[in-house]
């Protein structure tokens, strides 16, 4: 069950303050705006506020003395079998680069460089386009220690580069790019708003602007019905624009997207009449984002059809959209794990434990999903070999 926010550990002292730095940039923010800002306005405050937002102010956030574990943290193996359909790729093109995008603790790009020198296939470059400063820091702190070999391969930076050719990764970034909270009436679409009420926040749903409104009608037209009155729920206005500008940028490759999403029809069906929302502070999760800006994840699902679709509009090709488990699986996960076969019982309990993690319906095999894109390259990459799931989107 999700704990309710007043359930959730008290922040420290100094936490609170920190909290409270970012309510007074928000409060001028509101101010600025008469009165309010929409919700994606607050999310992107709350996660990147230059020094104050969730991701830009030096907390620690990732592993299990922070708020979550995302797949890089739980097994290296995860990496390794990405390197593997990279190094498919790169051989595909004469010569070949990564872009990782929101690298986070810098974990992935290490594993996998490493991965990619033992197959011979080290790309000329890996490129990190991290939109947190702080993360940065920490990320070539990581490759500094895990793969010092290959720190001079890796740069970091400030925008899309003009031209790219190789393959781009977004592991847990989509569902970090901030969402409006939309309410469907039966004549109407409305949108949260939130704002600074005495030493807090509140939000409150105004009339949608319209390309909140477009948003929603275009979410029906996929799942072929209207929304049912009071329906809840959001959507991102940030997968497209970022899509189309990766279009521009990318000249040949790939594109790996892993998320936790689904199809339109599950994620807007009617029983999930909520929305997908979710906060994260201490391995805990819940559904309060107004709770202590600054110092807690806020997430939600991607709806990988309107991502299928903005990525088709923009010139992409579907390379393919399966579960984690499945594109694992079709990647090497078995031939990885027999190469790592050890005498010690401890090592192969754990790794054990990563793969069940990795792969199990019940943990991250099938709320995950892989979606593959590609632009003037024709490859079939094995991590889509297994199973299809391009009829759910
Ligand atoms: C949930 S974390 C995932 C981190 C890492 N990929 C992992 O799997 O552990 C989300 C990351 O995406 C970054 N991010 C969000 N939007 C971004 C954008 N538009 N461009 C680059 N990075 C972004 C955040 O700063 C953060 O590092």
């Amino acid at each position: 069950m999700k704990p309710d926010a007043e359930t959730l550990p008290e922040p420290s002292a100094e936490d609170q303050r920190r909290s409270q730095l970012l309510l007074a940039a928000i409060e001028q923010e509101c101010a600025r705006q008469s009165g309010s800002i929409s919700f994606a306005h607050y999310m992107h405050m709350a996660l990147y506020q230059p020094g104050l937002g969730y991701y830009s102010n030096g907390l620690q956030k990732f592993g299990v003395n922070g708020d979550f574990i995302t797949a890089p943290a739980v097994s290296a193996l995860f990496s390794q079998c990405l390197a593997r359909q990279i190094s498919m790729v790169g051989r595909e093109l004469e010569t070949y680069s990564v872009l990782e995008f929101g690298a986070g603790s810098g974990l992935m790009a290490a594993d996998i460089l490493q991965e990619l020198a033992r197959q011979n296939a080290v790309p000329e470059s890996y490129q990190i386009l991290e939109i947190s400063t702080e993360l940065r820091q920490r990320q070539q702190a990581t490759i500094a220690a895990n793969a010092p070999e290959l720190l001079a391969r890796v740069s970091w930076l400030d925008a899309l580069p003009e031209h790219f050719q190789g393959v781009v990764l977004a592991n847990e970034v989509l569902d970090a790019m901030p969402v409006e909270c939309f309410r469907r009436r039966v004549d109407s679409v409305e949108q949260m708003y939130v704002r600074i009420a005495g030493n807090g926040l509140k939000s409150g749903y105004q009339p949608a602007s319209t390309g909140v409104a477009a948003a929603v009608a275009a979410i029906e037209e996929r799942r072929e019905a209207t929304l049912p009155n009071s329906y809840y729920s959001e959507l991102n206005l940030h997968h497209r624009p970022w899509l189309e500008a990766l279009y521009q940028s990318l000249e040949r490759g790939a594109v790996l997207l892993v998320d936790y999403g689904y199809g339109v029809k599950e994620y807007y069906h009617e029983q999930r009449n909520r929305g997908t929302l979710m906060c994260h502070y201490q391995q805990r999760a819940h559904a309060n984002p107004l709770w202590y800006p600054g110092l807690q994840d806020i997430t939600s699902y991607v709806d990988f059809t309107e991502v299928a679709d903005a990525a088709i509009d923009a010139g992409f090709e579907m390379l393919g959209y399966t579960t984690q488990a499945a594109f694992l699986v079709g990647s090497g996960l078995a031939e990885l794990h027999a190469e790592q076969v050890s005498d010690d019982v401890r090592v192969q309990v754990s790794l054990s434990q990563q793969i069940k993690t990795l792969t199990l319906p019940s943990e991250m095999g099938e709320r995950f999903k892989v979606m593959g894109l590609a632009k003037a390259l024709a490859v079939e990459l094995n991590g889509f070999g297994v199973q299809d799931l391009r009829s759910r989107l």
